[in-house]
């Protein structure tokens, strides 16, 4: 698949069929997935990949945090008040995931269950966490995401489909604990993974992109 292909076809997906991606697969993705750049080659990225029944715990012990009202504790700066065109483009993809859900808007309890989905990994057979040492901040940050982007073609590549999930850093505490993390990491974010279901409503999901003119000036 071309590399337009594949940015085509990848897509977020927020169900999952209970079908395990082979360890070999797994493999060489991840092995692949090394080769994303990063500033000075410093490959912040430490990445937990969690499955089966570690999964299923963890699982447990994340939605008894959400569940019992603590206030999120992200290791990473995550709360940033959209404004203008950033809002609308916000409330453009709630929009479409909640209609494709078909929850109206003003159904908050429908809103909040389907918020909560994040934290049962949208029972993907695998999920995983993209930790990097704290000090590295914005810097790593950006390695980060290109790592991110990297691992998801990758994956569409073996036909495999993934959600990245700024929620799974909104409650480290019971993951580090579960996956042992030293305190001097954080988590950033999280992404589940696996094979999409594709009669599941949420999967159709569709956001939309700006004209290249809005995002792209060329000079000369
Ligand atoms: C850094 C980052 C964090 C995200 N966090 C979440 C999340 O917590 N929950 C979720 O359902 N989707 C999350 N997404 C998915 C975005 O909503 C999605 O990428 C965006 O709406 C564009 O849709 P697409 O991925 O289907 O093209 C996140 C995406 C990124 C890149």
């Amino acid at each position: 698949m071309s590399i337009n292909d594949l940015l085509r076809k990848r897509v977020s997906v927020r169900a999952f069929l209970d079908k395990p991606v082979l360890e070999e697969t797994l493999k060489k993705i991840f092995t692949q997935a090394q080769l994303s750049p990063s500033n000075c080659n410093v490959q912040p990225w430490q990445i937990h990949v969690v499955s089966g029944a570690q999964k299923d715990a963890l699982k447990e012990k994340l939605l008894q945090t959400v569940m019992s009202g603590k206030e999120p504790n992200p290791d990473f700066n995550w709360r940033t008040n959209y404004k203008g065109v950033h809002r609308d483009r916000q409330f453009g993809s709630a929009n479409a995931l909640y209609s494709a859900m078909g929850i109206e808007r003003s159904d908050k309890q429908g809103r909040m269950v389907a918020m909560l989905r994040n934290w049962s990994f949208f029972d993907a057979p695998h999920v995983l966490f993209c930790t990097m040492e704290k000090y590295l901040n914005i810097m790593g940050a950006v390695d980060m995401g290109i790592y991110a982007q990297t691992l998801t073609l990758l994956m569409t590549e073996q036909g495999i489909s993934s959600c990245i999930q700024g929620a799974l850093g909104q409650f480290p505490d019971p993951i580090r604990e579960f996956l042992n993390i030293p305190e001097e990491r954080g988590i950033l974010f999280g992404m589940s993974f696996g094979y999409a279901d594709e009669k599941a409503a949420v999967n159709s999901t569709r956001t939309d992109r700006e004209p290249v003119e809005n995002s792209v000036i060329f000079l000369g």
